[in-house]
């Protein structure tokens, strides 16, 4: 049985990319990447869909607004409900999700995360690495819960960095374990090696 997954995104879809890479080379486990969601309707992570021919869909939303309203979180579960997910990846989805979809898909959604949550959660999380002078940073995929930034943690990656490493070079860094990270994660889950928030 396929484990489908869908992959939300806003941005340049380097991970997205990863995914579909993964998958493949029949190393993403179960997974079979049913779309590709965005809430931009030019982002890169679109393009994505026609490159690995996958459907993809655009999510009109107030650009305007860090949060999604609640006529485009109706039209995003309609969209997603087309598909029937086994899992939503938020691989760089920058609105923040309504509690609404967040229960409705019921411990089912995961988010990919620049920083060694619970530190530098919300937005510039590298940057913000970088400012503070930490010596270990990273990544992590986490379950989405209601707050922001703040479920179960699945997996990590570190990255270490020294004082002549540039802002540029730490975020390459972090998106190198990223682009490993994501799809392990995600090829666990569908082999049920992860079990699920909710059961
Ligand atoms: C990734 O670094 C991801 O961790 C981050 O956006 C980037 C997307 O890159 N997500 C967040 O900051 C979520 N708060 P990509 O479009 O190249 O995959």
């Amino acid at each position: 049985m396929p484990f489908k997954i869908i992959i939300l995104g806003s941005g340049k879809g380097s991970n997205a990319e990863a995914i579909l890479k993964a998958e493949k080379e029949g190393n993403l486990g179960n997974a079979v990447t049913m779309a590709i969601f965005s809430d931009i309707k030019d982002a890169p992570i679109l393009d994505l869909a026609k490159k690995y021919k996958k459907n993809s869909e655009y999510i009109k939303c107030d650009p305007f607004s860090s949060k999604l309203k609640n006529d485009e979180t109706e039209i995003l579960v309609n969209k997603i409900n087309k598909y029937n997910p086994d899992l939503v990846v938020l691989a760089g989805f920058m609105k923040i999700l309504d509690s609404s979809i967040i229960k409705y898909l019921n411990g089912r959604i995961i988010n990919l995360h620049p920083s060694l949550l619970p530190s530098f959660p919300g937005l510039n999380s590298i940057e913000k690495a970088f400012n503070y002078k930490v010596k270990i940073t990273g990544c992590t995929v986490h379950w989405v819960t209601e707050k922001l930034d703040a479920g179960p943690i699945i997996d990590q990656a570190s990255v270490k960095f020294d004082r002549n490493c540039s802002i540029d070079e730490l975020k390459k860094k972090v998106h190198a374990e990223e682009h490993l990270l994501l799809p392990k994660v995600i090829k666990k889950i569908s082999l049920s090696e992860i079990s699920f928030l909710v059961n």
